[in-house]
């Protein structure tokens, strides 16, 4: 990392070196060779693959081949209900959904209001009000619902506690101090939490591929020192980077600062306000320096959410960048587009979540994977 740039589950600031990052955490990057046996098997490639958003992986090709020997693999995601979901949260999300309907295999999303509960100065009626609209969210994608199964902490732990004790009987204090900078002064249950977060790794006896930011990774590094004297397979994880927040690119989008951030539920007025208001620009001071100079397109906010989510006509992608960096288009025009595209996206999340509010027993407790796991001994 560059600087002071901070990478943990909690936090993450100043500048990611994502290069640096693979060779800290002990991942690798996704080269080509990945990618080509990747699609000869699926067919296509997702978006984020094309504009270099995941980036990174643990034995994503022994997860292929896993597939190809039909021994099969799960998927594994999860949130955590700390505040209002926001568009950077979901694009893991939308990943995950792309990786079931090419793979038509099982995923299991935890969602740890346990853990926000615990973490943060919330009181445990709120956390659980975030849970069950952050789950709405994601059963808005469209998840297969007989082969989802989505749980709250709190409500299923009764399940897993057999896996959650083995687990932590695993690991001590010093190895989650290193990884995740516990003090004295943390509370207890925070310090037995990654235990928790771990778990559904094991809940089939096959590898398990987590799709999610690379902040979430310090725990499939403990998992994977774990896994095999129990058992279990080490997970397999396939990481993306963060979506930058509106305030620039360092960092990343968090709930935890609404200036920086565009919630699921901003209305379309929220969305413009912000935009114009705070997303960081890549343009020039005046428009006379800007026409001269062009604008830089790494660190303007508002293309890099269009380059990572929001235009995948690479065409079309290919013009607004070529326009702004010759200073033909202002940033006001290309904060224009990025609005438009943003709020057309929201609206029709929006929609799906309202339908999506029909089928949350499904994934919760009556679907075909969620009853097998209310019945299941672990
Ligand atoms: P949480 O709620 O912090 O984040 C949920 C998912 O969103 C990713 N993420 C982001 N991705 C892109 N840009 C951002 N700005 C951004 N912020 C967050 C996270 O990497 C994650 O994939 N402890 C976890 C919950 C959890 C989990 C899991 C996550 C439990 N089991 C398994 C991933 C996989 C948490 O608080 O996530």
């Amino acid at each position: 990392m560059t600087g002071k740039s901070v990478v943990t589950p909690w936090k993450v600031e100043g500048t990611v070196d994502y290069i640096k990052l693979v060779k800290e955490f002990g991942t690798q990057l996704i080269d080509e060779n990945l990618l080509r046996e990747l699609k000869e098997i699926v067919g296509d490639l997702h978006l984020f693959f094309k504009r270099d958003y995941v980036f990174s992986h643990r034995d994503l090709d022994k997860v292929l081949e896993d597939y190809l020997s039909k021994k099969m693999f799960f998927l594994y995601t999860g949130i955590g209900p700390s505040g209002n979901m926001h568009i950077g949260h979901l694009l893991p999300f939308l990943f995950t959904k792309w990786l079931q309907e090419k793979f038509k295999v099982n995923l299991y999303i935890q969602v740890t209001d346990d853990e926000k509960f615990l973490f943060r100065k919330l009181k445990f009626d709120e956390v659980e009000k975030i849970a069950d609209d952050d789950i709405l969210n994601i059963a808005a994608l469209g998840f297969d619902p007989d082969k989802t199964f989505i749980f709250k902490d709190t409500e299923f732990i009764g399940k897993i506690y057999n896996l959650v004790i083995k687990t932590a009987r695993k690991i001590n204090f010093s190895t989650v101090k290193a990884v995740f900078g516990f003090t004295n002064e943390t509370n207890i249950g925070s310090i037995l939490f990654p235990a928790i977060q771990i778990v559904p790794t094991f809940f089939e006896k096959r590898r398990c591929l987590i799709p999610s930011a690379i902040d979430q990774d310090p725990y499939w590094r403990i998992q994977r020192d774990i896994a095999e004297s129990f058992g279990y397979y080490k997970t397999a994880a396939i990481h993306t980077k963060f979506l930058p927040g509106l305030l620039g690119p360092e960092g990343k989008m968090s709930a935890s600062d609404p200036r920086s951030t565009i919630f699921l539920n901003d209305d379309p007025e929220t969305v413009r306000e912000k935009i114009l208001k705070y997303a960081y620009s890549g343009g020039g001071a005046t428009i006379e320096e800007h026409r001269k100079k062009g604008g830089n397109v790494n660190v303007d906010v508002c293309f890099q959410w269009l380059k990572i989510f929001l235009e995948p006509d690479d065409k079309k992608l290919k013009e607004i960048k070529e326009k702004y960096q010759s200073g033909e288009m202002l940033t006001g025009e290309l904060k224009e587009i990025t609005i438009k595209k943003l709020n057309e996206f929201l609206e029709l999340h929006r929609k799906r979540k309202e339908n999506a509010k029909k089928k949350l027993d499904k994934y919760k407790y009556d679907g075909k994977l969620a009853k097998e796991m209310w019945q299941k001994k672990f």
